[in-house]
């Protein structure tokens, strides 16, 4: 029987909270230490819906697979994939087409040694540990390379990653040296917590991430919408998830609207 915290990877420091880790935790995961269970804490004392918001950026990220599917996509690259929890894009996949590749990439050693578990066996899926901020690392890594078609439309998936991109790293840049990358016919989600509506609020949770492995960079619909330069955006443009094809799935409609979403095509 596995040992109550064999998930835990060595050498990992547990008192640095980590994005992976305290999103895990405003899911309702289990894969997070006491440091980012404080952080998350501290979040839901500041949003109250901070559980919502995770949970509907987390639903956007389905309707935008099951879409990419629609189009006939069927193989995936999820950058800033995080903690596997419940409906991970591999499990939306396969359950419609086995034969989909998936590769997840992260930074984080928790989400890295968890997914690794998870895919044991799966050889249509497969996981780098990478920043997503060296596109050409991550591209011409041997997974990528092995499970990745680059001659065939690919789904890229950016989701509620690029607002731990700092504006020094460049965001936009980053997005746009993945698109190059990409065949023509690809799709590309993205999505951005933002602090256009709850400006007080987001501000203390800026300064509550400030000293995990991963501050944020909140960004407004204006900073957010040049990220799909160079790609067509879908209907109905870049919105609050809730407003984004709530007929694919549970959208979370009337909820908050504090991430930003979209997804383009590359031409
Ligand atoms: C909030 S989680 C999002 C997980 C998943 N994409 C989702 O939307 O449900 C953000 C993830 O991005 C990862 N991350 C942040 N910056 C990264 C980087 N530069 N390279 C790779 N992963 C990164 C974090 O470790 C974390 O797992």
């Amino acid at each position: 029987m596995a040992e109550p915290f064999s998930w835990v990877p060595a050498g990992i420091n547990t008192d640095v909270p980590s994005a992976a880790r305290v999103y895990d935790f405003l899911l309702g995961g289990g894969h997070n230490f006491a440091s980012d269970r404080m952080v998350g804490e501290k979040v839901l004392q500041i949003l109250r819906d901070g559980r919502a918001i995770a949970a509907s950026n987390r639903s956007f990220m389905r309707r935008a697979v099951l879409l990419m599917m629609e189009q006939g996509i069927d193989q995936f690259l999820d950058l800033g994939s995080g903690i596997p929890t419940v409906g991970n894009v591999h499990e939306i996949v396969q359950q419609q087409n086995p034969d989909a590749h998936v590769v997840y990439v992260d930074y984080d050693e928790v989400a890295v040694s968890h997914s690794q578990l998870l895919l044991e066996g799966d050889e249509n899926a497969g996981v780098v540990q990478a920043d997503m901020c060296r596109p050409q690392d991550v591209l011409a890594h041997p997974v990528v390379q092995d499970l990745i078609d680059f001659s065939r439309p690919v789904g890229l998936l950016m989701v509620a990653v690029l607002h731990f991109v700092s504006d020094e790293k460049g965001p936009a840049e980053v997005v746009a040296r993945y698109l190059d990358a990409m065949p023509s016919g690809s799709l590309i989600a993205l999505s951005h917590l933002t602090a256009d509506f709850k400006p007080q609020e987001m501000g203390e949770v800026v300064e509550a991430m400030k000293h995990s492995r991963d501050p944020m960079y909140f960004r407004s619909l204006a900073d957010f919408e040049p990220m799909f330069e160079g790609m067509e955006v879908l209907r109905p443009g870049v919105v609050p998830a809730p407003k984004w094809h709530p007929e694919l799935g549970p959208a979370g409609e009337g909820g908050p609207e504090d991430v930003y979403v979209g997804v383009g095509r590359k031409p």
